[in-house]
């Protein structure tokens, strides 16, 4: 097999080696984003007038051919043609003869590789803000449809105080507001254009980079051609913000598994997310949670593997480089993956509210309280902690909850109680207290769930904003 740059070599290469260097069994997912590039590289040449302007129409042509035909399924990618951008070249001179060697005047691949990486993060970013907002909305739903549930929220796993199941979702919603600001914070340097810098050192070629940029629609061109042609910080970054994202979906996955165990049976998932038994006829397993908590430790396994591939690479390319792409097409998919089913599996969840409410009347997370109600009548809240502890203890004893007690046992630990005690026990009243900022009063919650959705359609904004940009 004859190579583009078989000139200086008197040898055929080792099929070993050639299979070995080759990257088009994977790189071929860079197939649109080449073109892409190729087609607003080449446009460059004609108006610069380094291509003259029928031979540019002749390679765009053929670019088109060469898409259609990989959109089609038809297109044959060879190992021998080691990697996308041969491929693609080698295609076009297929498909319109020794012109189409044109196209790679002023370009190295080192470049075209970058360019590409940067063209297809930007559309999966944006993607992805785009999922991470659906499941954003479908947390919001839940929460609304549960401004009334109380359940046990937990320390140590251990019940600490009752909260509203709707805070309780909104905190994942914030944490995912996170995410999003993450994505859209790096999606500025994303946005940047490699293209022009040759194979490490710009071009004897008086091209326009600015041009090119404005093409494609990025904001900037890369300031220095070394520096454009090395750099894999954007992968890295999209690789540990994937990373956080998994993060805090395997922390919710693991509450779905415990909330929808027979001994919480705080949530029951719906059917079409859960998988059963080949021998245990009564299974039902929250299986899409447990591969997504699973499944997050591949994504952080791809960003320990970037990073150590790049750690110590002189400048500038680096044939190690060519490790950078299946870890992130390996994160885009198992992150759009888990995402997409999140959503839906968040909003047909059955939330059991009796079940939650049952727990919390049979603990002592109220008992924070009676402390806070002992110090608003003057005791000093260490000794009034003292004092509640005793109480809970007579309780375990007596195998009783607090709210059980006669007024007679109270005044046995302090005679600072009175008749209001059973109401400040209520479940809805220790909710209710707690009416700070970003606290569990049903009042801050539904201010909480109004700033949510203010940020949710701010989202939307920054979505129209970039989706246009990448679609052009
Ligand atoms: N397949 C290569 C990669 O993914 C493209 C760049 C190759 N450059 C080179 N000088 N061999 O990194």
């Amino acid at each position: 097999m004859s190579k583009l740059w078989g000139g200086r070599f008197t040898k055929q290469t080792d099929r070993l080696v050639e299979e070995y260097t080759a990257s088009i069994l994977f790189d071929k997912e860079l197939a649109e984003e080449d073109i892409e590039g190729s087609l607003a590289h080449v446009t460059m040449l004609g108006k610069c007038g380094i291509v003259p302007l029928e031979d540019v129409e002749k390679i765009k042509d053929g670019l088109g051919k060469v898409l259609q035909r990989i959109r089609q399924g038809e297109m044959e990618f060879t190992v021998g043609d080691e990697d996308i951008h041969m491929n693609i070249e080698k295609a076009l001179i297929d498909e319109i003869g020794p012109v189409g060697g044109k196209l790679h005047t002023g370009r190295s691949r080192n470049d075209q590789v970058a360019t590409d990486m940067h063209l297809y993060l930007r559309k999966r970013v944006v993607e992805i803000v785009m999922l991470l907002q659906q499941l954003q909305e479908a947390l919001i739903g839940q929460a609304k449809a549960n401004l009334d549930t109380i359940l046990p929220g937990y320390t140590h796993l251990q019940r600490a105080q009752p909260i509203l199941l709707a805070h309780h979702l909104l905190a994942y919603v914030s944490m995912f507001e996170r995410d999003i600001g993450r994505l859209e914070d790096s999606y500025k340097r994303i946005d940047v254009l490699p293209l022009g810098a040759g194979a490490l050192a710009g071009t004897t070629f008086p091209i326009d980079r600015h041009f090119v940029a404005e093409q494609l629609g990025f904001a900037a061109v890369y300031e220095n051609s070394l520096d454009a042609v090395s750099d894999r910080d954007f992968i890295v970054e999209f690789l540990a913000n994937a990373s956080l994202i998994m993060m805090h979906m395997s922390r919710l996955c693991e509450e779905f598994v415990l909330w929808s165990s027979t001994e919480f049976a705080f949530i029951e998932l719906d059917d079409a997310f859960c998988t059963g038994s080949s021998i245990m006829p009564q299974k039902k397993n929250p299986d899409v949670a447990e591969l997504v908590r699973g499944k997050t430790g591949r994504v952080y396994g791809n960003l320990f593997g970037l990073l150590t591939v790049l750690k110590s690479l002189p400048l500038a390319y680096n044939k190690d480089m060519q490790e950078d792409k299946e870890g992130m097409f390996d994160t885009v998919r198992t992150l759009e993956g888990a995402l997409q089913l999140f959503a839906p599996m968040v909003s047909t969840m059955k939330v059991r509210k009796e079940r939650m409410r049952q727990a919390v009347n049979r603990d002592f997370s109220n008992a924070t309280d009676i402390a806070d109600y002992l110090v608003t009548k003057g005791l000093p809240f260490r000794q009034a902690h003292e004092i509640i502890g005793r109480i809970v203890l007579y309780c375990i004893q007596k195998e009783t909850y607090l709210l059980n007690l006669s007024m007679a046992e109270f005044r046995e630990f302090s005679d600072l109680f009175d008749e209001r005690i059973y109401e400040v026990l209520e479940p809805e009243h220790v909710v209710n207290a707690r009416n700070v900022y970003g606290g569990t009063a049903r009042s801050q919650v539904e201010q909480a769930l109004m700033r949510a959705e203010l940020a949710t359609a701010e989202t939307t904004n920054w979505l129209t904003a970039h989706a246009a940009r990448v679609e052009r």
